[in-house]
């Protein structure tokens, strides 16, 4: 077991300690001088500002974060304001990436200003966890008025349905009557049905959790696939490693995750194009991993569904997550909105990507062991 010996309070603390404890701090740090000369850049933020790992000492800050305006206004007039904000925000818009950050002046024992500092950290992350959070209350809430509302549906439908198969047996001599009523009995299963998956989707998810390899209910969704949408003449390519750990996952449920995507992409592709299947493990944050307590990343499984349909426009990209929204005259619009939701009980996570060029990406991260 390794200790750590405070130092005495005398000891000496060596130039090189401070460059490696400002060099690795999970806050990224810059300084400047007076002359808005670069003094320091630690890792975090090269790597916020997107900036290879040579050395930008000397070099004015405006040359070097050009491409980071938002970030040349914060610094900019430093030395001349009144006051210097402790706890702020930015959207770096160069980089869609938003930006906590505390500015303050460098000053000598004596009190000279020589410089200035600007602390931040990237809160993207924690921005996208929000969000999530309030689309979960927004679901919940809506759940609850469409649980009522699916209870309340069913009787009178119910009602319908035998009501107009008392019609159709009293009219057995009027083909007109009897296709109506057919008619009448058909819409009415088809609002049935409709009400049953409502009633699905709110009904809380329970896993039955057990060690799966995920090209299990990737296979089955693409059987499931196939036999409720049109495949056409689409390509399918499916990509899943051999060597990928097992989940603690429930495989009926991830079936339908998948098979969920797998129809949408069928019916974006329209009988053409190609859909692509791909697994793969990650182990870091930059690799995919999920990183629940936003510091440690956590052994992940992430597999991609992707077409090369028309895609989907940048405002509709959080619509589509909602229950109910749909573009499909025949859609419920929940497809969705389960998949989140059974995602979510896996404690993972769905992303999607819709380049401007067309395509479309879903991306499902899953954590390997739950915490559940
Ligand atoms: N791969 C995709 N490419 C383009 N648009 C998509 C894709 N997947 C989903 N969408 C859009 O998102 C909307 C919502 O999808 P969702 O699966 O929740 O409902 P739906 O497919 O319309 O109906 P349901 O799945 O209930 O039959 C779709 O109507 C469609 O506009
Ligand atoms: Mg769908």
């Amino acid at each position: 077991m390794s200790t750590v010996n405070p130092l005495p309070s005398s000891a000496p603390v060596s130039a090189d300690f401070f460059r490696c404890l400002v060099s690795n701090m999970r806050s990224g740090v810059l300084a400047i001088d007076c002359g808005g000369r670069i003094v320091l850049l630690n890792d975090e933020a090269l790597r916020l500002f997107r900036l290879p790992a040579t050395g930008f000492s000397g070099q004015r800050f405006e040359h070097v974060l050009g491409e980071h305006p938002d970030i040349l206004r914060v610094l900019s007039g430093v030395f001349d304001r009144p006051t210097l904000p402790s706890r702020a925000e930015i959207r770096m818009k160069s980089t869609d990436t938003v930006v906590g950050y505390s500015l303050s002046l460098v000053r000598t024992e004596a009190g000279a200003v020589i410089g200035a500092a600007m602390f931040f950290k990237d809160l993207t992350y924690v921005e996208q966890m929000e969000e999530r959070e309030r689309l979960r209350d927004r679901l919940a809430a809506v759940g609850e008025m469409a649980a009522v509302m699916a209870h309340e549906i069913k009787n009178p439908l119910a009602g319908i349905e035998v009501l107009a198969g008392l019609v159709r047996r009293k009219t057995p001599d009027n083909p007109d009557a009897q296709a109506l009523v057919t008619d009448i009995i058909n819409e009415a299963k088809m609002a049935n049905a409709i009400v049953q998956e409502v009633l699905e989707f709110v009904r809380p998810v329970r896993l039955q959790v057990e060690p799966t390899a995920v090209v299990e209910p990737l296979t089955s969704a693409v059987a499931l696939a196939d036999s409720q949408a049109r495949r056409g003449g689409c390509r399918v390519k499916v990509a899943v490693p051999d060597e990928l750990p097992r989940i603690r996952a429930d495989r009926h449920q991830l079936t339908q995750v998948f098979a969920n995507l797998i129809i949408n992409a069928y019916q974006a592709l329209d009988g053409k194009g190609e859909l692509r299947i791909e697994a793969r493990a990650a182990a870091t944050a930059e690799e995919g991993a999920l990183v629940p307590d936003t510091q440690h990343a956590i052994p992940s499984i992430v597999v991609d569904v992707i077409d090369s349909g028309p895609g989907i426009p940048v405002d509709r990209v959080e619509k589509v997550f909602q229950p109910f929204f749909t573009t499909k005259p025949q859609g419920s619009g929940l497809g969705l909105a389960i998949v989140r939701k059974i995602v979510d009980a896996h404690e993972g996570r769905i992303d999607l990507a819709s380049p401007p060029g067309g395509g479309t990406c879903f991306r499902v991260t899953l954590p390997v062991e739950p915490s559940h």
